[in-house]
């Protein structure tokens, strides 16, 4: 096939659907869920508050996100047949085994081939509430302990971190990761929520528009460089001197590779998210004793902004907070699905509610046509 130079791939700035979930202004650094601001809700609201405000629009009241994390709790639990799954993956890569799983789930699923808005409500809270127990189950496999019965009494960040550790998470640990999942909810049209709702305007069912979601997530170019933030991050650590990082990091760059964590398609200013996250990777690092990944973070945001005028993105600082609080490497990107299923699940409910299939064009660059068809036997 001829290659020639293309100005319409990745879709930059194309206008690819209408949504009313994630309202994001690159140029000014704004993002908010439903039209609130993603810094009020870092601050203010729960993990399964976002999920309310993302599902149905609007925010709960007491009663109605009573309820929900009641349902929540209820839909926690791992069938037994999915524990038997997991036992019998290798224990390699937490994003592999969470498309396996996760596709697992809907044979277990009451509502699988129910596509109607109540049924995928309905499906929407019990993936969101068993992604957390899968991937934390799945890391408590990975370190060779057996299962935890999720705590009905303490909330979804909690919950995770109880399962991963099976030690209750103390009151400062618990809200740095409710903050965490919060900020990870949704973002507009990022590619594993367009892939989530290509797959969905088919009118195939939650769990296969998800199982897209979750295979898009894991490339590093997406998700996955959460997870490349922290080995740069260690492979550095080994010289931990000021000046070797920084030599370092400028070989990468005048190699032109790329820094994991840095850049944005959308953002033009300091992506919001990262804020929250830089804080909370000074504090926790400095409370587990461990103040070096943050400082080492800090000397490489300045050498890629003073060379490259690259701002960090959700991932550079979700890193080291993520090292600090205990969660393992492999499950950095299966933590980001942990939360994007809220957003995933929102934006299949938004298409179904209103769904075209979506099915764009190529702008054709190969052989001209007609081609003179020759017979096998004469080429
Ligand atoms: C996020 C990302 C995929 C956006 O990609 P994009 O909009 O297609 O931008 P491009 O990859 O075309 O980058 C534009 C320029 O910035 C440079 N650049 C972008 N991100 C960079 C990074 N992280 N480190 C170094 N240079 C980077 C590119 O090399 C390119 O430079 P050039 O014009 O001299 O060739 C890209 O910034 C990236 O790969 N970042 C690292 C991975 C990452 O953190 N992903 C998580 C995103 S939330």
């Amino acid at each position: 096939m001829t290659e020639t130079p293309n100005s319409k791939a990745g879709l930059q700035d194309v206008i690819a659907t209408v949504s009313g979930i994630c309202f994001i202004d690159g140029e000014q650094g704004v993002l908010s869920y439903r039209g609130f601001d993603i810094h009020d809700l870092a601050e203010q609201t729960s993990f399964e508050e976002v999920c309310f405000l993302l599902w149905y629009g609007r925010l709960p009241t007491r009663a109605e996100l009573g309820n929900l994390e009641s349902e929540f709790a209820q839909s926690r639990t791992l069938p037994e047949n999915i524990l038997r799954l997991m036992r019998s993956l290798p224990l390699a890569n937490g994003m592999d085994a969470l498309r396996t799983l996760a596709s697992a789930l809907a044979h277990t699923d009451p509502d699988a081939a129910n596509n109607s808005p109540e049924a995928n409500q309905r499906k929407a809270i019990r993936l969101t509430a068993q992604l957390a127990t899968l991937v934390a189950t799945y890391g408590r496999f990975a370190n060779g302990g057996a299962p935890i019965e999720p705590d009905p009494a303490i909330g979804h960040a909690a919950n995770f971190l109880f399962v991963l550790t099976g030690e209750r998470p103390d009151a400062l640990a618990a809200r740095a990761f409710d903050v965490a999942l919060i900020l990870h909810a949704d973002h507009e049209l990022n590619a594993s929520t367009f892939a989530a709702r290509v797959a969905a305007a088919t009118l195939t069912d939650m769990h296969s528009a998800v199982v897209a979601g979750i295979g898009t997530l894991k490339g590093p170019l997406h998700g996955g460089a959460n997870a490349d933030v922290m080995r740069l991050l260690l492979e550095l650590g080994a010289a931990a001197d000021p000046e070797q990082i920084e030599t370092a990091i400028r070989e990468r760059l005048t190699r032109k590779e790329k820094i994991p964590g840095f850049g944005h398609r959308v953002y033009r200013t300091e992506d919001p998210r990262a804020t929250h996250l830089r804080r909370m990777s000074a504090e926790l690092g400095a409370r587990a004793g461990q103040p070096q990944w943050y400082d080492m973070s800090r000397r490489i945001e300045a050498i890629v902004a003073g060379e490259k005028g690259l701002n960090a993105n959700v991932d550079f600082y979700s890193a080291s907070t993520y090292y600090a609080l205990g969660i393992p490497i492999d499950l950095f990107t299966p933590v980001f699905a942990v939360s994007r299923i809220a957003g995933w699940t929102a934006h299949i409910l938004e298409q179904h509610a209103n769904n075209r299939l979506i099915r764009p064009r190529a702008d054709y660059t190969g052989r001209l046509y007609p081609q003179a068809f020759v017979a096998i036997d004469q080429r």
